[in-house]
């Protein structure tokens, strides 16, 4: 069997069977790895089974042993691999695209409605015993039905995302490279136009220095007054500052976040604005999406290992 080291405990009924495939060796107490941590538990193995939380720089991958032949990425995102040292080192990787898009695009729903009917604040009412009964003026929130949605980022979390939107009539909008096919919704070539008419905006594009605090002041200021904002993509998309001030003199309405930037150490003002509905980074945790995970990192792994190339590999 070939000896795989996986960088972070997975949920019980994935693990067994990764076991069922591989020489498993866990990191037992499942503390995020520094790079040169991640090189040194490689030692010995065959390939490296990582997640989102453990970054391999070009000055890691330099230190991978030579006895090291391929890579698993347990994620669909992928900017914490240095991707062309890894191509450069012969290492080839694979990763876990589509079986995530559907629990990340629930997750988005529940991030839309958490933020529009000001969940956050329900929520609290009650756990802290401060509910006094119903009353016409508590919380009143905003109705996702009939809004236009603003995807940024048209892949395939985006377009399962404007699925279950359909279903709450909203009208779909989107940025993407390129426009996709007629019915996917209207394409905005123009970023003001797009802006300027997203009720909610939701942010499904991946992670780059492109896209680094793509949704910045400026950005946020051509949104309507009132709009929302959904983030299911990753923190560092969005400009915190820049938010959480719009959230503070009300030009948004809210957000929903479920990603942070520097996560888990977030911006402060997370910790205190009530009209922003966050999550810890959950959209692709169900045991469902954990398992066809891993039924992709293990046969995209076997596939390597037999020479030849898996419909998931990335380099
Ligand atoms: C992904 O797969 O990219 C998820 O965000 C977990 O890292």
């Amino acid at each position: 069997m070939k000896r795989i080291f996986v960088t972070r405990r997975l949920p019980e009924p994935v693990e067994a069977l990764m076991a069922r495939s591989f020489d498993v060796t866990l990191n037992v107490d499942d503390r995020p790895l520094s790079p040169s941590d991640v090189v040194a538990a490689c030692r010995g193995m065959d390939a490296l089974v990582i997640n989102a939380t453990e970054r391999l720089d070009a000055a890691a991958i330099t230190g991978l042993p030579d006895r090291l032949k391929a890579v698993g990425t347990y994620s669909v995102g992928h900017e914490h691999l240095d991707l062309d040292a890894l191509q450069a080192r012969g290492i080839p990787v694979v990763y876990t695209p589509d079986v995530l898009s559907a629990s990340v695009a629930d997750n988005a729903m529940l991030l839309m409605l958490g933020a529009a009917r000001r969940a956050r604040e329900g929520q609290a009412l009650i756990v802290e015993g401060r509910w006094k009964g119903w009353g016409p003026r508590q919380l009143i929130g905003t109705e996702v039905t009939g809004k236009r949605l603003g995807i940024f980022g048209m892949g395939r979390i985006g377009r399962e995302i404007a699925r279950r939107a359909r279903a709450f009539d909203m009208e779909i909008g989107y940025r993407n490279r390129r426009a996709l096919e007629a019915g996917a919704g209207l394409y905005f070539a123009d970023e003001e136009k797009f802006l300027s008419r997203s009720d909610i905006l939701a942010i499904a594009a991946p992670a780059s220095p492109e896209t680094r605090h793509w949704l910045n002041a400026e950005r946020i200021a051509r949104l309507p007054k009132g709009a929302l904002v959904v983030n299911i993509a990753r923190g560092s998309l969005v400009d915190d500052e820049a938010l959480t001030a719009a959230v503070e003199s009300g030009h948004l309405a809210g957000a929903g976040l479920d990603v942070f930037d520097g996560e888990p150490d977030i911006h402060p003002a997370y910790l205190r604005l009530d009209r922003i509905y966050v999550q810890p980074h959950i959209g692709s945790s169900t045991l469902e999406t954990r398992l066809a995970m891993a039924r992709h990192v293990i046969s995209g792994l076997e596939t390597l290992f037999a020479g030849s190339d898996p419909p998931n590999r990335l380099v």
